[in-house]
């Protein structure tokens, strides 16, 4: 029996990981914490929200007296810790909001774990692995690689977008929570995700929409830039092993062993989508159109995942092309979900950005 604040679990990846601990530990209580920005939507978790082990309060991770009040009643084992904003692109036109979120929001979280775990930090309690404050981080930490080499979990931080300063910045928050009240914590940093509920202003959901409502798809630069996907339900797992099974303390990279080029994957996505649309071959890439890069563009990501691979046995399971096909279905089935998330104040402030490109 484990009672545990999930935050943010009504995001893209928060969902995945709520349905998965939800599902596999029935005798598991999982409170979900969100404040249902743009990117947290409910219809993420409608499979499992009447289920008995999970609970749903709409809230902000910066209220810290809403925080230590759930702490109080719920006197909660753990925190899984993803609510965040998430967008490279929003952090650069709006910093604030990802150190207010990103860095105040996560230290909230530390002084409640902190306060209420302090009996057991301290040795009066049970015994101290029973707690973990597990947070959930990014490889744009390492910040950006050259044509060769992997980040690990030596790798130093060199942050370069104001999105990936603000993780920075909550991971050093967290591990100085470690080094001087001794809190049991864990983090995972991981690479790319893809799949499901994925929200479409990130570049393969976005692709998809665009391509199947025939706009232009915006590719920056020269599209020559690298990210290491990861299917988002392989993420998921290696969440519940690192959680489960990750030293106190420590971090894990997570990553895909799956390294593509903008542009190949955008030409590999609008080939699927031509299958799957009836179009003929080479019809959706003619919607690919090169704009005006991103500002501090960090060129190549990869991760080695050796140490999560050798020390805890997790390993991708799925193929790439076969989790981009399934992506695909998965949105071209979902369209009433599609068209939901981008109604209204997104599709203005989209076009808005996509204008100034
Ligand atoms: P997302 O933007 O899809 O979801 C973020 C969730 O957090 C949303 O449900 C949102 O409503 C909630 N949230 C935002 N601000 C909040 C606040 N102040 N209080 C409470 N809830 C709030 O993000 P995601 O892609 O699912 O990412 C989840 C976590 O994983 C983040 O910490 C991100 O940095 C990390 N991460 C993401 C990726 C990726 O490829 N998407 C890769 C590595 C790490
Ligand atoms: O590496 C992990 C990170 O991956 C996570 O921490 C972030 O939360 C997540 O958003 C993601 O960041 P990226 O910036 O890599 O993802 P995004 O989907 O925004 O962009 C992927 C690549 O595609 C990047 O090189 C920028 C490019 N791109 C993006 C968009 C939205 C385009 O060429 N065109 C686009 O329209």
């Amino acid at each position: 029996m484990k009672h545990i604040l999930v935050t943010g679990g009504a995001g893209f990846i928060g969902s995945h990981v709520v349905r998965l601990f939800v599902n596999k530990y029935p005798n598991y209580k999982i409170l979900n914490l969100d404040k249902l920005t743009y990117a947290g939507n409910l219809a993420n978790l409608k499979d499992i929200e009447k289920n008995s082990n999970y609970e749903f309060v709409k809230g902000d991770i910066c209220d810290a007296k809403l925080v230590q009040k759930l702490f109080s009643k719920h006197t909660f084992d753990a925190v899984i810790h993803l609510a965040a904003e998430s967008h490279v692109d929003r952090s650069i036109s709006n910093p604030m909001e990802f150190v207010v979120t990103n860095i105040i929001g996560t230290v909230t979280l530390l002084n409640a774990a902190k306060h209420h775990w302090q009996n057991i930090i301290a040795g009066e309690g049970n015994n101290g692995r029973s707690n973990l404050f597990y947070h959930v981080s990014t490889d744009e930490v390492y910040g950006s690689l050259g044509e060769t080499g992997f980040f690990t979990e030596q790798t130093k931080y060199d942050p370069h977008s104001p999105y990936s300063a603000s993780k920075a910045g909550s991971d050093h928050f967290v591990r100085a929570y470690h080094d001087t009240f001794q809190l049991p914590v864990v983090i995972s940093n991981c690479s790319n995700n893809y799949g499901s509920y994925h929200f479409p202003e990130k570049l393969i959901p976005l692709a998809i929409n665009n391509i199947k409502n025939n706009k232009p798809v915006p590719v920056y630069g020269k599209g020559e830039n690298i990210r290491d996907w990861l299917f988002v339900e392989d993420h998921a797992k290696a969440i519940d092993v690192i959680f489960h099974k990750g030293k106190t303390g420590d971090t894990y990279n997570i990553g895909g062993i799956n390294e593509w080029k903008n542009i190949d994957l955008i030409r590999l996505l609008c080939k699927i989508m031509d299958k799957k649309l009836g179009r003929l071959d080479g019809e959706s890439a003619k919607l690919i159109t090169f704009v005006k890069d991103r500002a501090g563009h960090d060129l190549r990501y990869a991760i080695d995942s050796s140490k999560l691979q050798k020390e805890l046995g997790w390993k991708p399971s799925l193929q790439f092309e076969e989790g981009l096909a399934k992506t695909v279905d998965w949105y071209l089935a979902n369209e009433e979900w599609l068209k939901n998330v981008t109604s209204g104040d997104y599709q203005k402030y989209y076009e808005g950005q996509y204008a100034k490109r």
